[in-house]
């Protein structure tokens, strides 16, 4: 029981396909309290089905792009357990049109929200968690390779996700000090809500199995699994990082 007596908050679940649902699996396979937002009613109901039968949760709305629900958040979780170990952050938005055609035609609204709801998000979140993370705490975040290299269409959130790993470096290194561990894992196409609003989802994925070094797409209970060893102890000297869980397919050059 890797997280047992551990109380985490998982900011990300839309439905069962969710990478962040899958992490929620994995940590609550080795005893983790988890609760959960949903950022809108339209997804509430989703949300609160499929956490209905978990004990001892608590689920409350939170659109990043509104301070005051981050702040009821986090008040209602140290109203409720006293303190936070670890935090699952694993949204990301751009509007559709920012994810075809050229970047050179991103607009600064696309941009800056974006980079608020992708990145910036981040900052807020983890800022609110330090207060609760009183016995040291770890947080995990999710990236993409459209980060470092161009990726068609991915566009204005290939920046937004280089501007997520820099945070990320700089969040471990402001947040060591008070045992605070910040890492994002960089996961291989997966079939979501998010990655429909990507170009052609399943031309990614055929690529990724030709060319990957296993020959396949990642799996979310992969990236679970990966985001449980992060979120444990089994990874405590392990921070500012980005964790590749794609098959291998980045160390490719051809
Ligand atoms: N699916 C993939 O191929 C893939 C690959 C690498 C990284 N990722 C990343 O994984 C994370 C999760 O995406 P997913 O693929 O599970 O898709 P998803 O659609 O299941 O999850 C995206 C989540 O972001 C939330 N969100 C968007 N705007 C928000 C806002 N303003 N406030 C609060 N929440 C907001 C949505 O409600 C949703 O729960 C994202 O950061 C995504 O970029 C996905």
């Amino acid at each position: 029981m890797l997280l047992e007596n551990k109380i985490g908050l998982v900011i990300g679940v839309a439905n069962q396909r969710s990478i962040a649902w899958a992490c929620a699996e994995a940590c609550l396979s080795q005893g983790a309290t988890l609760s959960f937002t949903y950022q809108n009613e339209r997804l509430k109901e989703k949300v609160e089905k499929l956490t209905a039968n978990l004990p001892n949760r608590l689920l409350m709305p939170c659109d990043v792009t509104d301070r005051s629900q981050i702040q009821a958040v986090f008040d209602e979780i140290e109203k409720h357990y006293g303190r936070l170990d670890f935090l699952i952050h694993s949204i990301a938005y751009a509007p559709r049109e920012a994810l075809e055609g050229e970047f050179l035609e991103t607009s600064r609204e696309a941009f800056l929200m974006s980079l608020e709801i992708s990145a910036y998000s981040l900052i807020e979140l983890s800022r609110h968690a330090k207060r609760l993370m009183t016995n040291g705490g770890s947080i995990v975040t999710m990236t993409y390779y459209g980060s470092e290299k161009v990726v068609p269409n991915y566009n204005v959130m290939g920046v937004a996700k280089a501007a997520l790993e820099a945070s990320v470096r700089y969040l471990a290194f402001d947040l060591g000090k008070y045992s605070i561990r910040v890492n994002a894992i960089s996961s291989g196409p997966i079939k979501t809500l998010a990655a429909m609003g990507v170009g052609d989802i399943g031309k990614m994925q055929s690529i990724v199995a030709e060319r990957a070094p296993l020959k396949r797409n990642v799996q979310a209970s992969e990236v679970g699994n990966t985001a449980l060893f992060l979120l444990s102890d089994l990874s405590s000297a392990i921070t500012g990082e980005t964790i590749y869980v794609d098959c291998g397919y980045n160390i490719m050059g051809i």
